[in-house]
């Protein structure tokens, strides 16, 4: 996708192994890259959230091990630093997948081997990622086009736009695919407190030209109940075999006042963000992440330096709970990579992996 007009991945590579990011957290704000030079970055910048979104922590991860074996391609050094990067975000199954992946494909090979064999793998990740993601708005796109209202209404949660993948996101890509094929989109973008997410989107659907309105959390309810939203398309962390779907904090709310208004809600599901080995959602591990993203907000003071204020005084007791679980009952139906297919529906779709 395209920032001020330039093609862009969300990550990339240097002739010396060294992957370049995009820093999420100084965005809308600001356009930043870092390079990673080592797996200790890359759990560093899974953690802290520079990159973010189920698909993308998986592609960092994978790059996390090519940076580790960089530094020694012993198996020591491999099963290490798949222990460290398994560990900094549990709830997203991309990540286990990823590193899953890598570590088969060169764990047999002798160390001198590994280095350019785990490149290649995770260049091949990144890449099915990729399309695994335009197949998703090719599948999407019939839901939003056969919509009898111009432009459609969508209505999102979180980031799973470009940002949070390699490149054209999980739910907005059905929307970037209908907005090229000139079906009048708009999308409303839930904040998503606490980390706001929902900036995120709004900023990127802003760099490709699609038409969008912020909203509070709080204001989807009230859209869904007046009949002005057509469609909740949302992406998922983890979904287990049977349906269920964890995702961003405040998308259960979403599914209820979805299914209260008779609104369709639908998820963005790729392949490695299904859980097989699960049925019920609530075995899934929720993230608790710390207590001052919700007392503290940080953005930008009037004269634009970045700036934090405090929302409620330190030591104010906190649940910070990153994902929820929405049950398979409240979801429409799932957009992936092979086709729309009803929760009931989504094993058949993927046959072999079940
Ligand atoms: O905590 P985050 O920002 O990593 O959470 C991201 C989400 O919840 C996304 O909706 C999900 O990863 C799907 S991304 C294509």
């Amino acid at each position: 996708m395209r920032i001020a007009g330039r093609a862009t991945r969300t990550l990339w590579t240097h002739a010396d192994g060294t992957v370049e990011i995009l820093d999420q957290t100084r965005l809308p704000h600001e356009v930043a890259t870092v390079r990673l030079e080592s797996a200790a970055a890359a759990c560093h910048a899974i953690r802290s959230m520079q990159v973010r979104g189920a698909p993308l922590i998986g592609a960092t991860a994978a790059y996390g091990l090519c940076l580790a074996l960089r530094a020694d391609p012993s198996d020591a050094a491999l099963a290490r630093a798949a222990t460290e990067l398994a560990a900094t975000r549990p709830t997203a199954v991309n990540l286990r997948w990823a590193l899953e992946r890598l570590s088969a494909h060169v764990a047999p090979l002798p160390p001198p081997a590994r280095v350019a064999a785990a490149y290649a793998c995770a260049a091949a990740l990144c890449d099915e990622e990729v399309e695994r993601c335009r197949a998703i708005g090719e599948h999407g796109l019939p839901l939003l086009a056969r919509s009898a209202r111009r432009p459609v209404q969508v209505l999102t949660h979180c980031n799973a736009g470009w940002l949070a993948t390699v490149d054209w996101g999980t739910a907005l890509a059905p929307v970037y695919r209908a907005h090229a094929a000139g079906v009048p989109v708009h999308v409303w973008v839930g904040e998503t407190r606490p980390r706001n997410q929902g900036l995120l989107t709004a900023w990127e659907l802003g760099e490709e030209g699609v038409p969008y309105t912020l909203i509070a959390d709080n204001a989807a309810g009230h859209l869904l109940a007046r009949g002005q939203v057509d469609l909740c398309l949302v992406g998922t962390d983890r979904t287990t075999a049977r349906g269920d779907v964890a995702n961003k904090i405040g998308t259960y709310l979403v599914a209820l006042a979805a299914r209260a208004a008779g609104v369709p809600f639908y998820v963005a599901a790729p392949g490695p963000s299904i859980d097989w080995s699960l049925d019920d959602g609530r075995a899934i591990p929720i993230e608790e992440r710390d207590a001052d993203e919700v007392r503290v907000l940080h953005g930008r003071a009037a004269d634009g330096r970045p700036a934090s204020l405090a929302l409620a005084p330190a030591g104010t007791p906190v649940a910070n709970p990153a994902f929820d679980v929405t049950p398979a009952e409240l979801v429409t139906a799932f957009v992936t990579e092979r086709g729309v297919a009803a929760p009931a529906e989504l094993g058949r779709l993927f046959a072999e992996t079940t």
